[in-house]
């Protein structure tokens, strides 16, 4: 079981699956879906997670930052996603969507970008599996680690915890070696990782090399 979500968007295009085969030991896949309109840059929808799919045994992660999701909920899930994740300010009816994904047999995410209050989650909470907090603004890879973010995450930790729930928190944007540890002892459950991973000479070391520092933050607490 490893924490990470490497996320294709830092990997070269032109062999995405040689990338992919090089961070088989993560337990996610991170699949940024970008539509021009939510945010400003495009990427890619439900027929490349289709072609991918064959050559990676991790859990799919489909991370949609697009507008109208519940359009597409259904060509994601069938393409091959084991979590699908909508922005909370790309949604009207949320409750629809979040059951839509569900129904479609995925595990549903909600996204907040990094302003976004978490008193969004107060009625949906009990809904989700997972939570993925934005921690740069969304749209490119790359980008600098927000530093108030770390109050967001040790707020949202508290209270899952407090309400008992396996609801999963996951970060999202410029995690790095140098603060991962700092991340996980805020109370982080996964790690979205682009340019750090696929940025590096070789990702496979690179991740293990993480997964190590994650490592040294769980002797230190027990
Ligand atoms: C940004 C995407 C991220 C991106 C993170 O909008 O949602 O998943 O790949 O990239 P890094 O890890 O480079 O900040
Ligand atoms: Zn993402």
């Amino acid at each position: 079981m490893s924490n990470f979500a490497p996320s294709i968007l830092a990997a070269d295009f032109s062999k995405l699956k040689e990338e992919i085969e090089q961070v088989t030991a993560a337990t996610y896949l991170h699949l940024d879906v970008m539509d021009g309109r939510f945010v400003p840059n495009i990427t890619f929808g439900p027929m490349l997670i289709k072609d991918l799919r064959p050559y990676s045994k991790a859990l799919f992660d489909t991370h949609l930052m697009i507008i109208e999701p519940e359009r597409y909920i259904e060509e994601f899930a069938a393409a091959g996603s084991d979590i699908i994740t909508v922005h909370v300010e790309a949604v009207t009816h949320l409750d629809r969507v979040v059951n839509q994904i569900k129904e479609n047999g995925c595990q549903a995410g909600l996204a907040l970008t990094p302003t976004t209050p978490l008193s969004v989650l107060d009625h949906i909470l009990t809904e989700l599996d997972l939570v993925l907090l934005m921690t740069v603004n969304p749209g490119y890879g790359g980008q600098r680690f927000i530093p108030y973010m770390i109050d967001k995450i040790v707020d949202l930790r508290r209270l899952i915890d407090q309400r008992g729930l396996e609801v999963k928190l996951q970060i999202d944007g410029g995690v790095n070696s140098s603060n991962v540890q700092e991340l996980a002892q805020a109370g982080v459950d996964i790690f979205v990782a682009g340019s750090a991973i696929f940025g590096a000479p070789d990702p496979g070391q690179q991740l293990k090399k993480m997964e190590e520092q994650l490592s040294g933050v769980n002797l230190q607490k027990s």
